[in-house]
């Protein structure tokens, strides 16, 4: 280790988003000591880095001494823990998105971090879900006690992984028919999950940002295109080659089927979710978003199909197949 190389600490660098912000803080000569309940879920991002460099840490983020032992040391923190459903009194929204980012953004300041990032969600000012409501209660606790802390409001993310365009994806592939919820009006802006990581690292180094245009700032990630739900599935049929019946499902009857997925352990749609479908997920006119980040947004074109063919009839080769025979 240089006596120059940065050390960033990333909590839920196991996630979704959280992998990619350690690849490409890996990528850019940084230690990452990545903050997780599960150590062993993080080996698989060693390779991402020299030896010695990616860091899996043990991490309750329920308690403040293991995550102030995680922050120490670390020049950049960044906060990737979120859920997308509750269970019981353990897994709960207050817990994951108010209560740990309030801890983690104390435990900095104490530390003397000198960047931190936290990912929030987009349209949760206007959004009437419990996750919304408490995403937002998140920022808040975490910009009182950090107030330098950048806030990253992501749209719905795709990319490889993510857990949006593959859920449908993989629907489609054994279901008849497509529930259109609320008439499949609600307005997205999917963004690439390299462009949310690209932003994770433009805030915490700067480059063609300067460090005080970021303090206290919240930006509002979208990618290039506004599409509808509807929308949504059409690209998918398009890229999966598989058509489906779409069915309209206003919001109240989709609540009580999703009150009834809610029971499963790992609930595909839950009522909360249903209501966050009521308000639209896309960057407000006035927002800081990617461009002011010096960032141009990759578009669903460019990265749909490099994941989504498999799930086409025969597979990434399925037409080829057709054809030949
Ligand atoms: N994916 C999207 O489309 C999207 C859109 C907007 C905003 N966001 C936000 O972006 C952030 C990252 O999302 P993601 O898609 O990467 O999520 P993810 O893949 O589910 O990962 C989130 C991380 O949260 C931690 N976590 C999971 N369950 C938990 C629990 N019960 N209690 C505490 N921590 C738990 C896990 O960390 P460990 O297992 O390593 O401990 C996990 O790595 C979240 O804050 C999310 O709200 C995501």
């Amino acid at each position: 280790m240089s006596k120059n190389q940065k050390i960033a600490t990333v909590f839920g660098g196991t996630g979704f988003v959280g992998t990619q912000v350690v690849r490409e803080l890996a990528s850019r000569g940084i230690i990452v000591k990545i903050a997780t309940r599960v150590p062993e879920r993080a080996y698989f991002l060693k390779p991402c880095g020299a030896v010695g460099q990616i860091v899996p840490y043990a991490c309750s983020y329920s308690d403040p001494k293991s995550i102030a032992a995680a922050v120490s040391g670390a020049d950049y923190v960044v906060n990737c823990v979120g859920i997308l459903y509750e269970k019981g009194k353990k897994r709960t929204f207050q817990k994951a998105h108010v209560d740990t980012p309030e801890v983690v953004a104390k435990a900095c300041k104490k530390a003397g971090v000198k960047r931190v990032v936290h990912i929030s969600a987009l349209g949760i000012e206007d959004c009437g879900s419990k996750y919304a409501k408490s995403k937002l209660a998140g920022e808040r606790a975490l910009l009182k006690a950090f107030p330098a802390a950048t806030i990253l409001r992501p749209s719905v993310i795709f990319g490889e992984g993510d857990k949006f365009f593959n859920m449908f994806a993989g629907l489609a592939e054994i279901l008849p028919m497509l529930p259109l919820i609320g008439g499949g009006k609600t307005k997205f802006q999917p963004v690439y999950v390299g462009d949310v990581a690209d932003a994770v690292v433009t805030a915490l180094e700067g480059s063609s940002v300067g460090y005080d245009d970021l303090q206290g700032q919240i930006y509002e990630l979208g990618g290039p295109d506004v599409v509808s739900f509807k929308e949504i599935y059409e690209i998918l049929f398009a890229q999966t080659g598989r058509t489906r019946m779409l069915i309209n499902l206003p919001f109240c009857i989709a609540k009580i089927e999703a009150a009834f997925m809610s029971l499963l352990p790992n609930p595909p749609l839950t009522p909360d979710q249903v209501e966050s479908l009521k308000s639209d997920v896309v960057v407000g006119a006035k927002a800081n978003c990617l461009d002011d980040l010096g960032l141009r947004a990759t578009s669903m074109d460019m990265i749909l199909p490099t994941y989504l063919a498999r799930y086409r009839p025969g597979g990434r080769f399925g037409d080829q197949r057709d054809q030949a025979a």
